[in-house]
């Protein structure tokens, strides 16, 4: 978990996070997800070379995750935590609250060559 500092003041509260400072990698790219549905799952893939970092900015999500041996689990809600999801991981994310917003901070631009979206091949690959 990355702790992402906070501003705050009467006006409201503001977050920040540097690159080297917080984060590990140079952000290349950034995406969130809104508007799931209820019941809805995102991911269902594993990235060869992408890291991310994944921030609830506002509602909750739960991030599941294994490298083909082991399993972990987290609840993101908070603005001041970004989960730091490294290369070679199969993630699910589920139980969108209404509002979630999912922030991604991504160390390479969009590559379609660069997902594994069948658990099968990622278990294959994994074990190469
Ligand atoms: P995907 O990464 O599969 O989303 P999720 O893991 O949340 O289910 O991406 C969904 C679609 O969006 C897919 O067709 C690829 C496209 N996409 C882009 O074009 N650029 C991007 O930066 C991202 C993240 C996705």
């Amino acid at each position: 978990m990355i702790d992402i500092t906070e501003v705050s003041s009467e006006s409201g509260s503001l977050w920040y996070a540097e690159v080297g400072r917080h984060l590990p990698f140079v952000v290349q790219r950034i995406y969130y997800i809104i508007d799931v549905p209820e019941g809805a799952e995102r991911g269902a893939h594993a990235h060869k070379a992408l890291d991310q970092v994944l921030i609830s900015v506002s509602g909750s999500f739960v991030v599941d995750l294994t490298d083909g041996v082991s399993k972990w689990s987290y609840t993101l809600n908070h603005p001041g935590k970004g989960l730091f999801l490294p290369a070679g991981i199969w993630r699910g994310l589920q139980h969108f609250s209404t509002k979630a917003i999912c922030l991604v901070l991504a160390s390479q631009t969009y590559d379609a060559s660069d997902y594994i979206r069948d658990f099968d091949e990622f278990l294959a690959w994994k074990s190469k």
